[in-house]
Formats: structure tokens, sequence, C-alpha cells
């Protein structure tokens, strides 16, 4: 079957916006068909090969970020807070898995939300869901719901000048690793997870001191002074998508890509795999990764599975479960069960949160923390289980101190909730229980290795 950017546009497709203005949406999509590309495919390539060594059990990935961008929040010091919880996150899960870490965020370009409602009530009055500030706004007026082409333009600005200091960050000095206690951002400074990071630092400055004296430093080993840090969103949009569509006429591969980020992926919500975001993911050569939900069908995942990653390459396919915490040991072993029949080469990822989304009693959308960490166990549990990797994690974060999902150190109550909720969309873990999460996973991890080591000395 030939494939080319805008063959999805003859397949049934969902989560499409209902533009007014036609013309407006045409006139955009060639403005956007002439914008230089957001990433290089060299550098997804490289992706693609870390995650290969992901796939293979040796390297994890983080991916994480907002779960929606704004317009509204959208400054240096934003990226910044969000770039040095992500830093802490890797060090804590490089230092305790003794393990590469993939660093891929849901950052310049994570704008546009699948709904499960077309519609939204309040107080009797019925408007059309918030889809996210690439499709309208958030404010609950007829006026704002309204869907704007132009948007589509302002995200690839605001994603163009966030991947910028990103890119800044990561290799300009920020990611250095002797700045390691820097990392810390204030508002955590008297928790138990600071002072364990904080005694985690020191370690790492002994082993800094350790290696100078033999000659290695940051100025010898890029390593230790910067990272790759990679970009990924969610390709809802696409004619978005197909814009920024470009074919590779520097490397050898010469394929496909979307230019839009490094990494791209398919939602729970669109991923049927007749329909038009399965064809457009097909052709792109990006690494990719795909939703599976609690309605993930055998058969279909099998069937997607044979379309996105034909050749079996490692890297190319993240398979990123997202069950619930209740869920995840019942409904994850028959998928991995099946991929492994199939010998197909993935990347295991768990995404904590779309399976644990709760509503307060006081009306706030949520999630417990505790939850997160139990889909979490749990996954690593089915993986133990039958032997496969379990190779990363998904999750919504956030480098600012909200007060968005519930429990953690500092113990985020429900009539807390409305403190500093400033989400978009999903509730979003923040910098204390980001990492949290990070320490639970350095320890799933090393009871990992403790027990591969075992394994082997006895055998
Ligand atoms: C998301 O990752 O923001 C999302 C909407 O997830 P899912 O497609 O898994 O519901
Ligand atoms: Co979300």
């Amino acid at each position: 079957m030939s494939w080319n950017p805008s063959s999805w546009r003859s397949l049934p497709i969902k989560q499409v916006p209902a533009y007014p203005d036609a013309q407006r949406v045409s006139q955009v999509e060639a403005t956007l068909g002439k914008k230089p590309p957001l990433v290089f495919a060299g550098e997804v390539q490289n992706l693609r090969s870390q995650l290969g060594n992901v796939a293979e059990g040796k390297a994890f990935l983080l991916q994480g970020g907002d779960c929606a961008e704004s317009f509204a929040e959208f400054s240096a010091d934003m990226i910044r807070d969000s770039f040095k919880v992500f830093l802490q996150m890797a060090v804590v899960l490089t230092f305790g898995a003794s393990l590469p870490v993939v660093k891929v965020g849901r950052m310049a370009g994570q704008f546009a939300k699948p709904r499960s409602a077309d519609m939204e009530s309040i107080d009797g009055i019925e408007l059309p869901s918030y889809r996210g500030d690439m499709v309208n706004a958030i404010e609950f007026t007829e006026a704002a719901r309204i869907p704007d082409p132009d948007r589509l333009l302002r995200v690839y600005e605001q994603s163009a000048s966030t991947l910028n200091l990103l890119r800044a960050f990561a290799q300009g000095g920020m990611a250095d690793l002797t700045e390691v206690h820097k990392w810390n951002l204030d508002f955590i400074n008297d928790t138990a997870q600071a002072e364990r990071f904080s005694e985690l630092s020191a370690r790492i400055d002994e082993c800094l001191h350790f290696m100078k004296a033999c000659g290695v430093n940051s100025k010898t080993a890029r390593a230790l002074s910067e990272t790759d840090f990679f970009t990924s969103h969610e390709a809802l949009l696409l004619n978005y998508e197909e814009a920024l569509t470009r074919q590779d006429t520097i490397t050898a591969e010469k394929g496909w890509y979307t230019t839009s980020a490094h990494m791209v992926w398919i939602g729970d919500r669109t991923r049927q795999f007749d329909h038009a975001h399965v064809e457009y993911m097909r052709g792109i050569s990006n690494p990719i990764g795909l939703k599976c939900g609690p309605s993930m069908e055998l058969d279909d995942l099998k069937r997607l599975i044979e379309a996105l990653n034909p050749e079996n390459t490692p890297g190319r396919l993240t398979l990123i479960s997202r069950m619930g915490a209740d869920h995840v040991t019942a409904k994850l072993p028959p998928i991995v069960e099946a991929v492994k029949e199939m010998g197909a080469s993935v990347v295991w990822c768990c995404d904590p949160m779309h399976g644990n989304t709760v509503k307060a009693s006081n009306g706030y959308k949520t999630r417990r923390v505790n939850d997160v960490m139990r889909e979490v166990s749990g996954f690593f549990d089915v993986h133990d289980a039958l032997g496969t990797y379990p190779g990363g994690v998904h999750f919504e974060m956030t480098g600012q101190n909200v007060t968005e999902c519930l429990g953690g150190v500092v113990d985020v109550t429900e009539a807390k909730l409305g403190d500093r909720y400033h989400t978009h969309c999903d509730p979003r873990l923040n910098a204390g229980q980001s990492l949290e999460l990070a320490f639970l996973l350095a320890d799933l991890m090393k009871r990992r290795r403790d027990k591969n080591a075992e394994l082997r000395q006895a055998s």
C-alpha cells in the first residue's frame, strides 16, 4: 500500500476539530509547510538508536512533561524548572539503576488534547470541549471554544522557542553533572526527597572528584557536561504533522520524518488500525509511541504492530501501557505475552497517569500519588514475572509547586487541591512528587539488578 504525507486524508479520522473556516485552515497549512523543521533527521535517528538500547534492556526511557502545554503557562522559568526536575529524576535513575537514561520531554509541541466528550456542561450551559491551546481556548464561553486554525502557527512558534531554550540548557552548561546540587528547587528544600537527593548529589560529587583525579572531567568528557534531550507529543492534529513532514535529504536513510518533534505517539482514542492516525504514523521514520489502555484487543494490537513496525526495528515502537493501578497486573500480561509470541521488538513503557484519573469530592480532577506508584510497581512485577524488560515511564509533571495530584511527601490533601491548581488539562505531579517517583523507579531497578545477579550466581 503506497504512503505519502497526505494519504491519511482519505481515511476515517477521530478527534478532529470542526473549523468553521476551511479556507483559513488551508492557508495555515501552506504557511506551516514553508517553515523550517524543528528537529533534524540525524537527531531523530539518534533517539531511535537510543530507544533500540532500551528495547534491549541496556537503557531506561524517561518520558514526561506537561499534560497540555499552554500559551499562558509559557516562560523561561517554567521551562527551566521542568528541565531541572527532569535532570534530577534522570540522575536519580542513572545512579540507582547504573543505566543510561534516555530523556524525552512532553514539551515543545504537546498542545492538542483528545477528549472523551465533544461537549462540556457547566451549570446547565453546554459548549464544545476545550481541546488544548492548539485548537481553542479554555475559557468557558462560546467564542473561546470555536476552533481557530491560527493557533497552529502559534504552537509552531512557541515550540521553536521552547526547543531552542531546551537545547541551550542541555548543551550549554546547566546539565553539567558538577552542577547537580543546583538542580534542586527551593520549594522542596525541606522534604525527605530533597534530603535524599542531596545525599545522592554528595555521592556523585565524590565520584566526580575521583574521576577528575584520574584526568576525566567535564572538559574532557562530553557526557559529564551535557546531555541529549529529546522532544515528543501526541500527533493528534495530522494536518500540522503533515505540513512539517519532510523527506530527509542529508542522511543515508532518505526517509520521511515529522520534524515537529523527535518522537510522536498515537493516543488511546485514535489508535484504530484502519483509521487516519495509524496511516500517517506508519509512513514516518520517527520513533513512535502507541498508548495501550484497558480496551486494547490483542488482535488489534498485532495488526498495529505489523503496520507500525513491519521491519521489527528496535527502538521504532514504544508501547505505552496505561491500564490503571487496579488493572495493570491483570490487563498487561496477555499483551506482553502476545508481543513476545510475535517476536516483536518493542520498548515497554508505563504511563501511570491516564488510567488513574479520579474526581475529588470537591470536583477537582486529580490523581493519587499512591495509585501512580502502585501502577509503576505493578508494571515492574508483570515484567519480572514474564522475563521481559520494563523499559521506561511516561508521566505528567511540572517543575512548579502545584497542588494537582493527591498525596506525596508534602501531603496534598483534597482541601489543598484548590491552592495551586493550574493545569490546562490533567493533574500533574509537582517537583517533589516527581522526585518521589524517580526514587521508587531507582529502587525497583535496583531490585531487578540484585535479583538478576542472584540468578546468575545460582546458575
Ligand atoms: C495523554 O497522554 O495526554 C493522553 C490523552 O493519553 P491517552 O491517549 O493515553 O488517554
Ligand atoms: Co493527560
